[in-house]
């Protein structure tokens, strides 16, 4: 079972993934993470030297690497996933696809301090939050098989919202 969580930068992928994975005895993955194990290389550097679309090939590749693997998964992955196609149609195989639906203004917010996200570098972040927002929103829309409402939840309440979304279709499939 391989349940996936997708949403823009600071929508809480990975925490709530974490904890989802815990929580459920699930295997946790942060795709991001799996990258930087697979290439030895941080993602900043991979930016940086080889420019995006090598970033997304990489990407391409662990997606279909994880989404082939048995066993029950949590993968979190990079809020930039959705701009391929080829990861559209693969992110199908998932058994969840949980969009974390989280407003643009709570992301300004979030990401304020942040200067890890490469595609946020140098002036005008809020723009550029904003460019890349607009770009998306149709997309995540469009490939969800749940969605979590996020702004005024925390951590934890989103994660208890996931877990009612397995107890649900599981009680419909008994
Ligand atoms: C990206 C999001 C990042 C990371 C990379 C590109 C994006 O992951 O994959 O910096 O294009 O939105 P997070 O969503 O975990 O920040």
């Amino acid at each position: 079972m391989i349940l996936t969580l997708i949403g823009f930068m600071g929508s809480g992928k990975s925490s709530v993934g974490r904890l989802l994975a815990e929580e459920l005895s699930f295997t946790f993955v942060d795709m991001d993470d799996f990258i930087e194990e697979m290439t030895g290389r941080k993602i900043r550097e991979i930016f940086r030297e080889d420019g995006e679309e090598v970033f997304r090939k990489m990407e391409t590749k662990a997606l279909s690497t994880l989404l082939g693997l048995d066993g029950s998964l949590v993968l979190a992955t990079g809020g930039g996933v959705v701009t391929r196609e080829e990861n559209r149609n693969l992110l199908k195989k998932s058994d969840y696809i949980i969009y974390l639906r989280t407003g643009m203004e709570t992301i300004k917010n979030r990401l304020k301090n942040d200067d890890s996200r490469p595609l946020l570098q140098g002036e005008n972040r809020d723009g550029k939050i904003a460019h890349l927002f607009d770009e998306r929103l149709a997309t995540y829309e469009n490939l969800f098989t749940h969605v979590v409402d996020t702004d005024s939840l925390s951590v934890l309440e989103v994660v208890e919202v996931c877990r009612g979304f397995l107890q649900k279709s599981f009680s419909r499939r008994l």
